[in-house]
């Protein structure tokens, strides 16, 4: 079965790219793992990956408990079955919780794309989840995002729709490998939004110097 979120526009194979070239990189975190979109392809490539979402029904399927906006899966589109079906259990730490209260061993590479735009992120300011992504990487790893622009006033006004150049002020320690911003532009369908809409879309690759 296709990942729901198969249409979506993404630089991730970019990101891909990099990290082929990259030795060393053996492990990458994804943060917003959903139904595996990236970490199906890393799994092929032959990374251990940890994959993180704070919503259960993405890595175990089913529904969301009463109340919940979190996204539903079909148990046989979950990212736990996947795994399985690819026989590639082994080779995925399935992590249910919110990146924000994370301690965990650094990784190689962390991936994450558009999660942070999640309301649930808002109640705690945009540094709080910055630090809990960059505490993810190792010292030389790296640390690719894709995340919306502001196309509103109350999303200019936002730290989490930042605009051209102003996410390197919160990536303190790392940087700049790779940079690529998008003009506005029709985004299919896709879970949670039924309806074609625009976004503008911000690709970074930064690596973290050494302490
Ligand atoms: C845009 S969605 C889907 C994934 C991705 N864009 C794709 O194409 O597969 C982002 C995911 O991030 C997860 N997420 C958002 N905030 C999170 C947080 N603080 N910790 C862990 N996961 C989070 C959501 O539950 C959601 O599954």
């Amino acid at each position: 079965m296709d990942s729901l979120w198969a249409d979506t526009k993404t630089f991730f194979p970019l990101f891909l790219q990099m990290l082929r070239r990259e030795p060393a990189i053996r492990s990458v975190v994804v943060v917003g793992a959903a139904d595996g979109k990236f970490v199906m392809p890393l799994v092929d490539c032959g990374y251990e990956v940890v994959a993180i979402d704070v919503n259960r029904s993405a890595l175990y399927g089913g529904t969301a408990p009463a109340g919940s906006t979190k996204e539903a899966y079909p148990a046989d589109g979950s990212l736990a079955h996947l795994l399985e079906q690819r026989g590639a259990k082994g080779q995925v730490e399935l992590l249910n919780l919110d990146v924000r209260s994370i301690e965990m061993f650094p990784r190689d590479a962390l991936w994450t794309s558009c999660s942070w735009h999640y309301s649930m992120n808002h109640d705690q300011p945009f540094d709080t989840l910055m630090r809990a992504l960059t505490s993810c990487v190792r010292d030389g790893g790296l640390l690719g995002a894709e995340y919306f622009m502001p196309c509103s006033a109350s999303q200019v006004a936002s730290d989490f729709f930042p605009d051209v150049g102003e996410v390197w002020s919160w990536l303190r320690g790392f940087s700049k490998e790779w940079e690529a911003y998008t003009p506005p532009f029709v985004e299919a369908p896709h879970l949670g939004q039924p309806e074609p809409h625009v976004h503008r879309m911000g690709f970074f690759v930064a690596r973290k110097n050494p302490a």
